[in-house]
């Protein structure tokens, strides 16, 4: 089972999130990547901070992992471009996480999770795990762990 992360990330934090994730599924043996969504700035607040230049393609992988930022109490609107762009996924076995700034769960967290849930069931996936990380919660750290705990059911 071929295993992607696919993951948006400006400032690091989901960034850091997706590669502890791949690290301890790498040391159970795990065939994982990780794949960046580029975009032509780094700055989420510019114009080139939305516009995608590469979007990776979800087809090599069996198993997928979203990871994205929460913006405006929503899901980033690059992350909903991102999706927005591919045909399917029928067959795919999804885990979504996104990662915000303040320290409560419906700051944002939980509307961006429910949104990109949506998204991918509605392409056919089954989402099988979740999570929401506070990037600057004390809590982070254990977060990051319990959503690796619980990606890496399959
Ligand atoms: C344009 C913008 C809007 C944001 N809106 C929210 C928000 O509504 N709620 C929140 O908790 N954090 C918000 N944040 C903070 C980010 O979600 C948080 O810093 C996230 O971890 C950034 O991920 P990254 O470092 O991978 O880019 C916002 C950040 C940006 C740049």
């Amino acid at each position: 089972m071929k295993i992607g992360i696919i993951v948006l990330s400006y400032t690091g934090n989901t960034y850091s999130a997706a590669n502890k994730l791949s690290l301890a599924l790498k040391k159970e043996g795990r065939d994982i990547e990780i794949r960046r969504i580029g975009t032509e700035s780094t700055d989420p607040n510019s114009p080139g901070g939305k516009k995608i230049n590469d979007a990776p393609d979800t087809q090599p992988f069996d198993i997928i992992l979203f990871g994205a930022p929460v913006w405006a109490f929503s899901l980033s609107t690059v992350m909903k471009q991102y999706l927005a762009q591919i045909m399917t996924l029928q067959g795919k076995k999804v885990g979504c996480f996104v990662t915000q700034g303040l320290s409560k769960p419906w700051l944002g967290g939980n509307r961006a999770l429910k949104q990109i849930k949506k998204i991918c069931t509605d392409k056919g996936a089954v989402v099988f795990a979740e999570g929401v990380i506070h990037a600057s919660s004390k809590d982070m750290e254990k977060q990051t762990d319990d959503l690796i705990k619980r990606m890496s059911v399959l």
